[in-house]
């Protein structure tokens, strides 16, 4: 009894397939056979009176059977072909797009090459995330999570720390249901171009430590990594999470030369995301009801527009006492410093690594949603240039758009007192960078 596949009636070219009565011609045969215009022939012990044809009764069709990968023999021959176990038996669906293994190009490809299995489709080519630390390594963990990116890299000074993370994170693919690629390297150059670069390398605070502190050295840090990113990926953007984040962002900016729409802080959806679960919490409803932006600066001029917060479809301020929603305020602001004080040793890293991720994905995803961010202001809320945190939307080429939201003559006084301070210590920032 012999099996005769798709490959068996494209070895018959537009001429007949000659099959015994016991043999079996797969249901892809067939259809192939009608396409091609291939007559199928029973052969039996007497010559049939007429060929068979394609839509004529034939053998019973096989129940679940491989379609026949018929190899020529060494002396050229059609080695009868070897029966193969059983393929998925969508195959056989009408219509069911054919598994590559088996579609008619696979056919002829070498055994050996193992069947590309269906993956799920990346918009994006390469994330490279700098610096493997807890952060940088949540980063990563949410960005192949997603599954919309084909190469997650982390880079770390450290040797094997980003490959070892990286390692760890592959094998968590299968468990966790995505096949993003992750690799981890040494250096940017081994990382290779990448449409977007999150920096999160630097000193963490250490308890009684502000994010001020860590200026000079981190500075150091972001400027070399911001211009060497720039010169291997010309067209990236930059997402800095490293503190202070605010003059970081500015500082990566000024380093790489790169167009201000393409160099972004994180840190507004951080305290954004704070003040939701924080007032979830408090009124023991999920976070996710609470919509709020925080504005300003990634510190001590941290601003949530009360005026565009809402609870469910309600003012914040209607649903909550302004007392209690200004103390959930600064609790947000101030949760960096909390987390800093419990853990002892180094900074908080879960949310953090998570909306750095988020920002990037929003980024893939040329997302409409107003999201805040730390961009480049260019004359809206009166704030001339600077980098500040604004609502923003956010796309493949960075800034897309800053969104002016109404909001009320304190707010907006709050923001741009903000936008000063932060230029301020962008001033001291250049200051101390300028060459002797
Ligand atoms: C924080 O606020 C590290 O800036 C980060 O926790």
């Amino acid at each position: 009894m012999t099996v005769f596949g798709v490959d068996a009636v494209q070895s018959a070219g537009t001429g007949e397939l000659v099959v015994g009565a016991k043999d079996i011609v797969t249901p892809l045969a067939r259809e192939l056979a009608r396409e091609r215009g291939v007559t199928i022939v029973v052969a039996s012990a007497h010559p049939p009176s007429s060929p068979v044809t394609a839509n004529q009764s034939l053998p019973p069709a096989p129940v679940a059977v491989a379609p026949v990968f018929a190899r020529p023999s060494s002396n050229g021959s059609q080695s009868p072909p070897a029966p193969l176990k059983p393929p998925a038996p969508a195959l056989y669906r009408r219509g069911a797009p054919l598994h590559p293994a088996v579609a008619p190009a696979a056919l002829h490809e070498p055994r050996t090459r193992r069947p590309e299995l269906p993956s799920a489709a990346k918009s994006v080519g390469r994330v490279v995330v700098v610096g493997a630390g807890h952060v940088g390594m949540i980063t990563a963990m949410k960005l192949a999570e997603a599954n919309i990116i084909e190469e997650v890299v982390l880079v770390d000074i450290a040797e094997g720390l980003a490959a070892g993370i990286a390692l760890d994170l592959t094998h968590s693919t299968a468990l966790l249901g995505f096949d993003t690629k992750v690799r981890g390297v040494t250096s940017l150059a081994e990382a290779g171009a990448a449409e977007f670069v999150v920096i999160t390398a630097g000193r963490a605070r250490q308890p009684g430590m502000s994010r001020t502190d860590l200026v000079e050295v981190n500075a150091g840090i972001v400027g070399a990594l911001a211009r060497d990113a720039a010169g291997i990926s010309p067209h990236t953007v930059l997402l800095v999470v490293t503190n202070p984040l605010d003059e970081m962002t500015h500082h990566a900016w000024r380093a790489s030369g790169l167009p201000a729409n393409r160099v972004i802080g994180m840190a507004g959806v951080l305290d954004s995301s704070r003040f939701q679960a924080l007032t979830g919490l408090a009124i023991d409803s999920s976070p996710s009801s609470v919509r709020a932006l925080a504005l300003g600066s990634h510190g001590d001029e941290m601003v949530i527009p009360l005026s565009q917060a809402r609870v469910g479809g309600t003012t914040i301020t209607d649903a909550i006492p302004q007392a209690e929603v200004t103390a959930l305020v600064d609790r947000a602001r101030n949760s960096g410093a909390e987390v800093v004080g419990l853990l002892k040793s180094g900074s908080a890293f879960f949310a953090p690594g998570a909306s750095a991720a988020r920002m990037v994905l929003a980024m893939a995803t040329n997302s409409d949603e107003i999201i805040a961010a730390t961009v480049c202001a260019n004359g809206q809320y009166g704030i001339a240039d600077g980098y500040v945190g604004l609502p923003a939307r956010l796309g493949r080429t960075g800034l897309r758009e800053i969104v002016e939201l109404p909001l009320s003559a304190d707010e907006l006084a709050s923001v741009r007192t903000a936008a000063a301070r932060i230029a301020e210590r962008v001033a001291d920032l250049e200051q101390m960078a300028a060459p002797a």
